[in-house]
């Protein structure tokens, strides 16, 4: 579905990528540890057209999408949910899944209320009411709208408490029937415990990748990056 291959990237002349290399496969849930600062928002805005990368390249389903802009990676089938500002907090949250539509002649919210219900019930309200847990779960269905196959989730569990936490693991954990998922997060153990596999990344470089039992089950990795004893 998605490979990323030997990218580096960065702000100006500062590389705060360095030749990392990842894949999902069809189907697949990925997650990317790692500490504050590492790179893996960079990584993730790379691999969404949003900053070009000074080497490498990444394919989209054998596709070269390499410097391919938002707009059009997009259209092709990847959604992309950003860290910060990932909703329309002015707009209602009908408003802000019709702007996930964009792309669509037809904007069908059904199946996004099924995984959602709780925004069924807010949808005439104000984005900016929401809570936080619903506020991820609003910008998750936004880039559901355009029904994409894979999708990249920066931080969605971020901020919130320790339930909401495994309750959006479950909603990423069902959406894996219709779209494979690329996702950052620093709740480890929670996004392992949905994931198929995983990769480390420390200071702009992929240091680890292993299945999530691998992960979880090895003993500096765990010590370092998942708060084990
Ligand atoms: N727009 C920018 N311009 C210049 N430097 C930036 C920019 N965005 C991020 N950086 C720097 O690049 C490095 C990596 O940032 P990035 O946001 O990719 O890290 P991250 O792993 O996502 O961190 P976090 O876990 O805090 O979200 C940091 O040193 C950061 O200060
Ligand atoms: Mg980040």
């Amino acid at each position: 579905m998605l490979s990323v291959e030997n990218i580096s990237s960065g702000y100006g002349k500062m590389m705060v990528v360095q030749d990392v290399s990842i894949r999902v496969a069809q189907g697949e849930i990925v997650v990317i540890i790692g500490p504050n600062g590492c790179g893996k928002s960079t990584l993730m805005k790379t691999i969404f057209g949003l900053i070009r990368p000074a080497s490498g390249r990444i394919f989209f389903r054998e596709e070269d999408i390499t410097g391919i802009a938002p707009f059009w990676l997009a259209a092709k089938g990847i959604g992309f949910v950003p860290q910060t500002d990932n909703v329309f907090q002015s707009l209602t949250v009908m408003e802000n899944l019709e702007m996930g539509g964009y792309l669509s002649r037809h904007i069908d919210t059904a199946w996004v209320f099924d995984i959602f219900p709780v925004l069924k019930e807010r949808r005439r309200e104000k984005a900016g009411s929401l809570s936080g847990g619903e506020r991820q779960m609003l910008a998750i269905a936004r880039a559901l709208m355009t029904s994409p196959d894979l999708l990249l989730l920066d931080e969605p569990s971020a901020g919130l408490a320790p339930r909401m936490v495994e309750t959006l693991m479950g909603k990423i954990k069902e959406i894996r029937q219709s779209t494979s998922v690329l996702m950052i997060e620093q709740n480890a153990k929670s996004a392992l415990g949905i994931a198929d596999r995983g990769y480390i990344m420390v200071m702009g470089k992929k240091v680890y990748e292993g299945t999530s039992k691998e992960i979880l089950g090895h003993k500096d990795i765990g010590r370092l990056y998942l708060g084990k004893k």
